[in-house]
């Protein structure tokens, strides 16, 4: 105890990033912790020293370069860190996270200055568990994990990933609150088969080809089995694995341990909110729509499988749902005759005859919903907006794809295409348009919507397992927080500047399922919001010890 105190002084104390205060440090902290002549006479508030940042950050010259001051301010002090990020996320989400994380991975050897989160290599198989304990925290809630093998649409990017980790777990403290020390990022280094990396001298992670599927298979199992062990309430959270390494994992571990994958359940949970939420504006039952997935690839799955939940979870058989869902892919129309199909496409696959044509398809099925996940722009013409609105009198019409220029039609042409009848989201933001004098506001089914709520709600009630029902209810509780005002121009998810108190809102809702549903490990509070609240971190000096 003597020894931390005194760890706790002087330089010491300004150099640990989760204790340090800077220039806030009182006269009577720096008389007692013998900080005196260590910092300048001023003593300030928070809010000067926010100040100051912002003129920092306004004097770089792109995000990349306030990614990196943003890093060195966290490195430094932890809580003026997220005071900044929690202050606006809509306004630092996008510098500390997408778009600008996706150019710091390609660039994350060169700009590399500190060591942030734990890098367990391949080469520490037999070892993971003592690794794992090199992390300085021991009650550690959360690890986001990822191999770096598909890191946003950019590819494998090998140690470089660790961007992602980082910023995912980032999210949850600026989004919902979780407290940043309960949370650990981990990049499973198995090396790259990306030859540029390869060959770049200045490449931090492990220069050697990816394993093969077994090998990587079983360093996994060790990993899972050694977060067990060592912290036994920990959920994973897994992060831009390649596909097919992400779907086996996730279909292998789902239904045993505390985990997810936010790329298959939080995006599809997303898409599915949005769905609940026109839903809401039409008043309408998700059970009733019949649903075409323009683009069959890992989105188009997630979301078809998360819809087809939803709508069990209305009443519906698990092939009276599956019915009610269609996909078109490159070669058209996933039908019964096509032997092209992967086993999670055939049962999708519709019963009539083939078409390579997407208006032809939309009247075949009697689609009243389409959500493009294509990565092809502009493919929701004039005609294909106008034959969904041949199907019914408000037709849901999503264009997911990103970036911009990928997305399958913008939010002023499904407007004025459908005569402002169609109800539109998007993957990218679109501004709100004026149709014959009304205001449309477009969705953006942006991933933060959900995944750092239920996992707010997973930090309180300590689920065992995180079936689909808990991300059933999260995307419930996000449409059902769209107001009638909102409802009226158009909005299927609540304003994103909100996105604090809609998390709170989301994890409470989560909780409470996983307690209903018999999951949960906490014992159930007699006032779950309270509870919740409670959990969540403040960034106040205040709270430092
Ligand atoms: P993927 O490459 O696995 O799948 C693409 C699918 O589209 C394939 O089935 C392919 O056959 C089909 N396709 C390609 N060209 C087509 C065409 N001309 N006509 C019809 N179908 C065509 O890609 P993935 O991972 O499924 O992602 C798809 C898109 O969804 C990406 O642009 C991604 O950015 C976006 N996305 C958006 C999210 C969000 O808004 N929250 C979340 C996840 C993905």
């Amino acid at each position: 105890m003597e020894e931390k105190q005194k760890t706790h002084q002087g330089t010491e104390l300004l150099h640990d990033p989760h204790l340090n205060k800077g220039t806030a440090f009182s006269a009577l902290d720096r008389q007692r912790q013998k900080l005196e002549g260590l910092l300048p006479a001023v003593i300030e508030g928070i809010e000067e020293q926010i100040q100051r940042v912002l003129k920092h950050l306004s004097l770089k010259p792109n995000d990349l370069e306030r990614y990196i001051y943003m890093t060195g301010l966290l490195d430094r002090n932890e809580t003026l860190f997220y005071k900044v990020l929690m202050s606006d996320p809509t306004r630092f989400v996008p510098i500390m996270y997408d778009p600008t994380v996706g150019e710091a991975c390609l660039k994350f050897s060169d700009i590399y200055r500190r060591a942030a989160g734990l890098y367990i290599t391949i080469e520490h198989k037999g070892r993971v568990k003592d690794i794992l304990r090199n992390w300085p925290e021991i009650d550690v809630r959360f690890i986001c994990v990822s191999t770096g093998g598909r890191i946003l649409g950019l590819g494998d990017l090998g140690a470089n990933g660790m961007g992602i980790p980082l910023g995912k777990l980032q999210l949850y403290t600026a989004c919902a609150a979780v407290p940043p020390n309960k949370l650990l990022p981990v990049l499973l280094d198995c090396g790259t088969e990306n030859a540029q990396l390869l060959k770049d001298p200045l490449y931090i992670g492990l220069r050697r080809r990816r394993p093969k599927i077994d090998e990587l298979d079983e360093f996994v199992q060790e990993f899972v089995d050694a977060v067990q062990e060592v912290f036994p309430v920990c959920c994973i959270h897994f992060e831009d694995w390649k596909g097919t390494d992400a779907i086996r994992l996730l279909k292998r571990y789902k239904d045993k341990i505390c985990c997810f994958n936010d790329d298959i359940q939080g995006t599809a949970g997303v898409a599915l909110a949005g769905l609940i939420g026109a839903m809401n504006i039409t008043g309408e039952k998700l059970s009733q729509q019949r649903v075409l997935m323009f683009g069959a690839g890992s989105a188009g799955i997630g979301i078809a499988n998360m819809i087809s939940s939803g709508m069990q979870a209305e009443g519906l058989s698990h092939s009276d749902a599956v019915s009610r869902i269609n996909m078109f892919d490159v070669n058209g129309l996933l039908t019964k005759d096509r032997t092209d199909l992967s086993a999670e496409q055939t049962v999708y696959a519709a019963d009539s005859k083939p078409t390579k044509d997407l208006v032809e398809a939309i009247r075949a099925v009697k689609a009243t919903v389409l959500i493009g996940v294509s990565t092809v722009g502009k493919t929701f013409t004039r005609e294909v907006v106008q034959a969904m609105t041949e199907q019914t009198e408000r037709p849901v019409i999503f264009a997911l794809s990103n970036p911009t220029e990928h997305a399958e039609c913008s939010a002023q042409e499904a407007y004025e295409w459908s005569e402002g009848k169609a109800i539109f989201a998007a993957g990218v933001p679109f501004d709100e348009v004026t149709y014959k004098g009304k205001v449309f506001i477009p969705g953006q089914a942006n991933n933060y919507y959900l995944y750092p709520g239920v996992s707010l709600g997973i930090y309180g009630a300590k689920p065992k397992r995180i079936p689909d029902a808990l991300w059933i209810e999260g995307a419930r509780a996000l449409a059902d927080l769209v107001t009638p005002e909102q409802k009226e121009k158009g909005m299927v998810f609540p304003p994103q500047k909100d996105i604090l108190a809609i998390s709170a809102a989301v994890a409470e809702r989560v909780a409470k399922k996983a307690f209903e549903k018999g999951l949960a490990q906490e014992k159930e509070p007699k006032d779950l919001g309270t509870f919740i609240r409670e959990l969540q971190y403040h960034p106040d000096y205040s709270e430092i010890l």
